[in-house]
């Protein structure tokens, strides 16, 4: 099976990667419960159109730690590069390697390597959707609250493909979702569709703190995702008062956490003052990238 979207694993196979994830987690570095037999003898190529830090890491950490190997392509050093197509680098990598994952511009991307690979493609990014990094987030606030159905999760910012991935989850999930952006950057209809047909009840506004009110999941992202550095002026000027702040956090459940994906700019999308402050799991969150990583290779290329 492919990992393209979120919605291509069903809310019971979430669940129970997330609990495989916080197994890992717990026996991480216990000699007791090595994972080396997991993935051993078994390779993942990982091609990468953009940059990344998070996302190459935990996969290459995960592979080592389930005693395989991972493969960092750059796609400007693969033939790729110089119009190998799509589907022969997924025919021949096929014959090499357990898993291919990559990181793309276009969601067509993926897919057509989904539609010619013979083993798992799992899309590690691309401009519609980011299914790891949202299994890392459910990871996050499963250890912070203990389950996730009834979770009200506002959205703060660019309706991106962050968002339309969490948007999707938490309609699996049973999770309430609003999302507060500038008008011209809401979420695709398209996903705001899906979601509804899933039984989502996602709520678009302008306003944050309308989104935010008596939610317990506050999470934004970058106002300027890879690729959108064009347009990096007109959208500074948009999401101005897009912020998550303490202001607008005075909004939220006492009780509420605050989530990013990472990379921060921290001053624009959201404040030190959050980020570093007592509600932020965000550093959870982010290496929660490796655990639930790790179940994701075990359910696929095990
Ligand atoms: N969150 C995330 O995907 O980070 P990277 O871009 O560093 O991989
Ligand atoms: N929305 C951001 C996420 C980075 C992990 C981007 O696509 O650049």
């Amino acid at each position: 099976m492919n990992l393209l979207s979120i919605t291509d694993l069903s809310p019971d196979e979430i669940g129970a990667i997330l609990d495989r994830a916080d197994e890992l987690k717990a026996r991480r570095g216990d000699p007791a419960g090595d994972s080396r037999s997991i993935l051993a003898g078994k390779s993942l190529a990982a091609i990468f159109e953009k940059p990344s830090t998070r996302t190459r890491v935990s996969l290459e950490v995960a592979m080592t730690d389930l005693g395989g190997h991972a493969l960092y392509l750059s796609s400007k050093d693969l033939q790729l590069g110089r119009g190998e197509t799509i589907a022969d680098t997924a025919r021949v990598l096929s014959r090499f390697v357990s898993g291919i994952a990559a990181r793309v511009y276009d969601h067509a991307t993926v897919e057509e390597l989904g539609r010619h690979a013979t083993v798992p493609v799992i899309n590690v990014l691309s401009n519609a959707e980011h299914p790891c990094q949202i299994l890392a987030d459910l990871m996050t606030m499963r250890e912070r609250f203990g389950r996730l159905e009834g979770l009200k999760v506002a959205w703060v910012g660019d309706g991106n493909n962050v968002c339309n991935s969490t948007i999707l989850a938490a309609a699996m999930m049973g999770m309430e979702m609003a999302v507060a952006s500038p008008p011209g950057y809401w979420p695709d209809r398209k996903i705001l569709d899906q979601a509804e047909s899933l039984g989502g009840r996602t709520a678009v506004v302008a306003d944050p703190v309308e989104a935010v009110r008596g939610a317990d999941v506050v999470e934004t992202d970058t106002w300027i995702s890879m690729g959108d550095e064009a347009e990096a002026a007109k959208r500074l000027a948009a999401f101005g008062r897009y912020q998550v702040n303490a202001d607008l956090m005075r909004h939220a459940k006492s009780a509420a956490i605050v989530l990013h994906c990472l990379p921060a700019h921290r001053g624009q999308e959201i404040t030190d003052e959050v980020m570093d402050g007592p509600k932020s799991a965000i550093l959870d969150q982010s290496e929660n990238r490796l655990h639930s990583v790790k179940a994701v290779l075990e359910k696929l290329m095990a």
